[in-house]
């Protein structure tokens, strides 16, 4: 991402916020325990919805541009339970095998390279069980969305420095051996259509 998107980051997204992000990550976090591992955690927006039952958070977040605004928030307002921040990609997590109860993605997914290498870390530091809370934009159901989606992938992620449209999240999880039964997918109103479909909820490691 680049630093000068990550500086005006809440700004752009203030909008979003207000109509409906802000109620929906509130909703994704509801009890939430143990150790859980934030991936991209961005300028620290899930920070408040996480309930008192957590014990340690990690905020993953590999821009040092984010990662500066991400620790004034959490100096901000102290919590019950750790808060770190580590520098670290959704691809190489520095984690034991099966360390974390929850991993939490909000407008992550559709950052990463490949799902793939994602899909399979995440699998790898959850524990048997363990909970991928997600919110992400996701390809748009077949048809002529989603032709223009691809086409214009190349260049929207080059304009916005890493961001693709085309990602089949959902899939990709479930290529991954999670269950994707609790993840569902729908037009979010007064989203841009380029990203109005939204895959929301919780996938499960096997
Ligand atoms: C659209 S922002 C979302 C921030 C935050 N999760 C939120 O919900 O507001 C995307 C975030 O993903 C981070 N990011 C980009 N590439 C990444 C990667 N390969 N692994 C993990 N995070 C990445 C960016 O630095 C940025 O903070």
């Amino acid at each position: 991402m680049r630093s000068a998107f990550a500086r005006r980051y809440d700004q752009l997204t203030a909008r979003m916020e207000d109509a409906w992000l802000r109620r929906a990550r509130a909703d994704l976090l509801v009890g939430l325990s143990g150790t859980v591992v934030e991936l991209g955690a961005g300028t620290g927006h899930n920070l408040e919805h996480y309930p008192d039952t957590v014990e340690r958070l990690v905020l993953t977040e590999p821009s040092a541009a984010m990662r500066d605004q991400l620790r004034t928030r959490v100096n901000e307002a102290p919590r019950s339970f750790d808060v770190e921040i580590v520098d670290a990609t959704a691809d190489r997590l520095p984690f034991n095998d099966g360390t974390a109860d929850a991993i939490v993605s909000t407008l992550v997914l559709c950052s990463v390279p490949a799902l793939g290498p994602v899909v399979a870390e995440a699998r790898r530091v959850l524990r048997p069980g363990g909970e991928l809370r997600l919110i992400e934009h996701v390809a748009a159901a077949r048809g002529w969305a989603h032709r223009i989606q691809t086409r214009l992938d190349p260049v929207w992620n080059w304009i916005e420095g890493s961001c693709h449209l085309d990602h089949e999240t959902r899939t990709a999880l479930a290529a991954g051996g999670f269950d994707v039964s609790g993840v569902s997918e729908a037009v979010q109103r007064g989203m841009p259509p380029l990203f109005h479909r939204i895959a929301r909820g919780v996938a499960v490691a096997p």
